[in-house]
């Protein structure tokens, strides 16, 4: 079944384009040939080379010498993260957007009209990335990765946290294996990098008070970020600035996915005790950490004494009583 069309997603033939040039990345080809082989008119290609520029692909060329790449252009479309991901259950529907408001608004609706488990929405750009707390998610166009996957397991509501885990354990493992470099997650969303933000999972549902109906996790990965805002400066970094040069994001998603699909199968079949214990051993918040809660009501510090079997952080604090934190914000004190 092919993926429902959205409003806003990216056309088809036009993702098919940007594919034809990527795979011919620096041949120019010709106006004519482009149009046979799409299926459109002429004319049709010239105003979709120019839709490719204007979301920032760097389209060169002209209708009479033919139209190239000068590189091959690091866009998340269907077809070519579809390419990588053969078999996958997430390489079925993949919904594309060069911007959009969220992924995780998309995704939410979506989750409510029936859209299977599996579904991806990817975007290059959103306008009003959510991030944890009700706080925005810096999304620049085409230099990080704004993904939301749907999922419909078959969990009680207490377990959907572990999802969150989880993903951060996913994009852990997809970060080491291309880059070598190994962040630290802070329970319970955050990937780290030398104390900066390099990522955040979000992840929301719809469920009844015992069973979910569908939840969608968020996943935001600042892969190519060379500037932040002034505000973010010294709290975000991305993998460009940690190693140095540009990564693939087309790579790292495929990866991510990946890393997810057998992640989420071992959770289904092993557990809470499959996401706790490789959270425990990657992550240096889970216990032994000096930290600062903040939620809406108090703040306190202690330090972390271990995951409760349904994911959640305990904290021996200062004046000895052992707590569970349910939701708030811990960071590291001295
Ligand atoms: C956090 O605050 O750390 C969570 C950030 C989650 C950001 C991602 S980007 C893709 C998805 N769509 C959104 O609007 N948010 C999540």
């Amino acid at each position: 079944m092919a993926p429902t069309s959205l409003p806003g997603t990216t056309d088809r033939r036009l993702a098919s384009l940007l594919t034809l040039f990527a795979n011919n990345a620096t041949i120019a080809i010709s106006g004519a040939r482009i149009a046979k082989e799409i299926g459109v008119s002429r004319s049709t290609v010239w105003r979709w080379v120019e839709r490719l520029r204007e979301v920032g692909v760097r389209v060169k060329g002209r209708p009479n010498t033919g139209y190239f790449l000068e590189r091959v252009p690091d866009r998340l479309t269907p077809d070519l993260l579809r390419q990588q991901l053969k078999g996958s259950m997430f390489g079925k529907r993949i919904h594309h957007f060069f911007r959009t408001d969220s992924t995780n608004r998309v995704a939410m609706e979506l989750g409510y009209t029936n859209e299977p488990e599996g579904a991806v929405v990817i975007a290059e750009e959103q306008t009003a990335g959510r991030g944890r707390a009700g706080r925005n998610w810096h999304s620049e166009r085409a230099t990080g990765i704004y993904a939301t996957l749907l999922l419909r397991p078959k969990i009680s509501p207490v377990q959907a946290p572990l999802l969150t885990m989880m993903a951060g354990l996913s994009a852990h493992a997809a970060i080491q294996a291309q880059t070598g470099l190994q962040p630290d997650l802070k329970w319970p969303n955050d990937l780290m990098l030398n104390g900066k933000k390099l990522g955040g999972i979000l992840t929301e549902m719809h469920a009844e008070p015992t069973v979910v109906r569908f939840v969608i996790v968020g996943i935001g990965i600042n892969v190519n970020q060379e500037k932040f805002p002034a505000e973010l400066s010294a709290i975000a970094t991305s993998l460009r600035a940690e190693t140095g040069r540009g990564q693939s994001r087309l790579e790292l998603l495929a990866r991510l996915l990946r890393e997810f699909e057998t992640d989420y199968n071992r959770f289904l079949r092993d557990g809470s005790g499959s996401v706790t214990e490789r959270f425990t051993q990657v992550s240096s918040y889970a216990s032994g950490k000096k930290v600062r809660v903040t939620n809406g009501k108090e703040t306190y510090i202690g330090v972390t004494a271990g995951l409760r079997p349904e994911g959640l952080l305990q904290i021996r604090r200062e004046d000895g009583a052992l707590v569970t934190v349910l939701a708030g914000d811990v960071t590291e004190t001295r």
